[in-house]
């Protein structure tokens, strides 16, 4: 069966002050009842015919890790822990390694913790659509129709038809500049939604031949790991590998790989905007999170954490109080929240 590989590494700065660097957004319920980590994993989950998750998290953040799963009665196959971290690419080495070490043939689906995605049936019959050519060795990501020049996604080129809804991969192109993005827009690219479907073999193949340096570190930090509980404790080596990210390492790089195009209610909750984009809306376009009232106010999150929120007489605004912090930012302006957490780290 298919694993499940959650990578659980963000700081989530742009979601101050409900995320932070102890508690960061994959662990908060943003959306309902549940957190982000747990409606990755309880999309592909076992009773879904998935096998129990992997997931490569910090050292620091473990116990929450195990907490999330233990609620959900979810036993997964390991814990990896890093020692720092070193975006997607080691962390995905790492646990390649890992499952390859238990079963050989394993097919990996790498899922970020922290997206939405609206419809989780059509997601599994995108995986399903995928599997034949993951088995057979190429490199599966999942196609989201853009409805903006994003640039802080990765662009891919649909090619010829692989199969039933899978396409080759033409080009993969990284976090574009504007004037790129919009092109790619305008010429059918999909985005990238961080999603992928993969052999551990052929993920640790294209490693090896893409990004070496990366694969070198993870295969000591993999034979050097200690085992406690579920928990596995990547040896010293890991720290040593290049940060990079899988996309810039290898998806840029491999002749390999191919897309399942699907529409399924997809959004990375990167930034408050995003959680308006996603959120319940009432007949004035608001999404009101906990004690949070409006009053002539339209289109706007209003969060409120143990303290009465009221916004009076604004638009597009995001407006969100915490217990010790308060923060008011247009909603054009989301993408700099993480400066203010950088503001307040240097004012100490
Ligand atoms: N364990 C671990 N360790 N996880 C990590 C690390 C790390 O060092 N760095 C990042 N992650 C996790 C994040 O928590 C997130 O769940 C996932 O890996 C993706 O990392 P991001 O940092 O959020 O990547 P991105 O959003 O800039 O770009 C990726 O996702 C986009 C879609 O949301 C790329 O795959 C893009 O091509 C894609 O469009
Ligand atoms: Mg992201």
């Amino acid at each position: 069966s298919v694993i499940p590989v959650i990578l659980s590494g963000g700081s989530g700065s742009r979601l101050w002050p409900v995320s932070r660097l102890s508690y960061p957004k994959q662990f908060l319920p943003l959306l309902g009842d549940s957190s982000l980590i747990q409606d990755t994993v309880l999309r592909t989950a076992p009773a879904q015919g998935f096998g129990a998750p992997m997931i490569v998290c910090a050292e620091d953040h473990r116990f929450i890790v195990a907490e999330h799963m233990r609620q959900l009665d979810i036993e997964p196959a390991a814990i990896l822990l890093e020692p720092k971290g070193r975006n997607t690419a080691p962390a995905l080495a790492a646990a390649a390694l890992v499952a390859r070490e238990k079963t050989p043939e394993s097919i990996l689906l790498v899922l970020p913790a922290d997206h939405h995605i609206a419809d989780p049936a059509g997601l599994r019959a995108a995986v399903a659509a995928g599997l034949p050519l993951a088995r057979a060795g190429k490199l599966v990501t999942f196609g989201m129709v853009p409805d903006a020049p994003e640039t802080g996604y990765g662009y891919v080129k649909p090619g010829e038809s692989l199969g039933d809804g899978v396409q080759a991969v033409e080009r993969f192109v990284e976090k574009p500049d504007r004037a790129t993005a919009e092109l790619f827009v305008a010429e059918g690219y999909l985005w990238n939604s961080g999603m992928f479907l993969l052999s551990a073999e052929a993920c640790l193949a294209e490693i090896a031949r893409h990004a070496p340096e990366v694969l070198k570190a993870a295969e000591e930090s993999v034979a050097m790991a200690t085992s406690d509980l579920s928990f596995r404790r990547l040896g010293a080596a890991f720290a040593e590998a290049p940060s990079i990210s899988i996309d810039y390492a290898v998806m840029e790089r491999t002749d390999h790989a191919a897309v399942v195009p699907a529409d399924i209610g997809w959004a990375d909750l990167g930034s408050w905007s995003s959680l308006w984009q996603v959120g319940e809306k009432n007949a004035d376009g608001n999404v009101l999170q906990g004690d949070a009232w409006t009053i002539g106010t339209k289109n706007s999150l209003v969060r409120g954490e143990g303290i009465a929120t009221v916004a009076v007489g604004v638009e597009n605004l995001i407006v969100v109080a915490t217990e010790d912090a308060v923060l008011v930012v247009s909603k054009d302006a989301v993408q700099q929240v993480k400066d203010a957490v950088e503001l307040l780290k240097a004012e100490g």
